[in-house]
């Protein structure tokens, strides 16, 4: 099964990920995860990427193209969920020429997280995230154990420098202007199944609304 999930910055694409890929055994292939990886370990994409990311722009297409390839081939036969990418037009109809050159596979589902954007900033100013483990917490919605430490490794928790009020408005317009027509570019497709998924409600309630979908087409 792969699967694509869309939607704006705090959506929740990444909560909802983790628990998919736990539930169905897939692989979870973010893109923001992977720069941000790159940037840690000083590779000169990660070097390429920091300044678009710290301004809330998108890395350029050819260097995220290649980087998702990169992933893509690597994924086994069981699938993955694909978080993150893609994010322009461009990028999706990238992604479909290499799915079908590659034994004609394609995208089964495309999951679109739909969230008032008054909810967005709550949700990004308030995420804490695991720098060794990756898991993601919220100060308020979804509070670790132990405040700042994370439940998996007891590692501090930081904030993500890309989550100040400032550059999370400048991640909405590019959303808004770049990603949104991805939705589009989806269900103007033959053959792509795509979902609306309210995530206004909490991480249990849209979860739910979430494995409902899938398990249909598990099955
Ligand atoms: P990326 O890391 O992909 O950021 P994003 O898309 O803006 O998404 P987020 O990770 O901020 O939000 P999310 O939807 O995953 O929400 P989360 O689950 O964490 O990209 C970062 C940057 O990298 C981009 O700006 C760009 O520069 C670059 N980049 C990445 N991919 C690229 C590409 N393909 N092309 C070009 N550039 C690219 O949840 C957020 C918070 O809310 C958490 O605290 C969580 O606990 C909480 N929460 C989640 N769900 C709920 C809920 N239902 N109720 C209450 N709280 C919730």
């Amino acid at each position: 099964m792969r699967i694509v999930l869309l939607g704006a910055p705090g959506a929740g694409k990444g909560t909802q990920c983790k628990r998919i890929v736990a539930k169905y055994g897939l692989l979870h292939l973010s893109s923001g995860d992977i720069l941000r990886q790159e940037r840690v370990a000083g590779t000169e994409l990660g070097k390429k990427a920091q300044s678009y990311m710290d301004s809330g722009a998108l890395v350029p297409d050819e260097v995220i193209v290649g980087m998702m390839a990169g992933a893509i081939n690597k994924a086994s036969e069981a699938g993955f969920v694909l978080d993150g990418f893609p994010r322009t037009v461009h990028q999706a109809a990238e992604l479909d020429r290499l799915l079908k050159a590659s034994d004609e596979k394609k995208i089964d589902v495309v999951l679109n997280l739909q969230i008032d954007e008054q909810m967005v900033a709550q949700r990004m100013t308030g995420r804490r995230s695991c720098p060794q483990c990756g898991a993601v917490y919220h100060i308020e919605n979804l509070k670790p154990k132990v405040e700042g430490i994370c439940d998996n490794d007891g590692t501090e928790l930081i904030q993500r420098p890309d989550d100040s009020i400032e550059v999370v408005m400048n991640r909405l317009k590019t959303y808004r202007r770049q990603t949104e027509p991805v939705v589009d570019y989806y269900k103007n497709k033959n053959g792509s199944t795509v979902y609306d998924i309210d995530a206004n409600k909490d991480a249990d309630e849209v979860s739910a609304l979430v494995f409902e979908k899938l398990d249909a087409l598990w099955l």
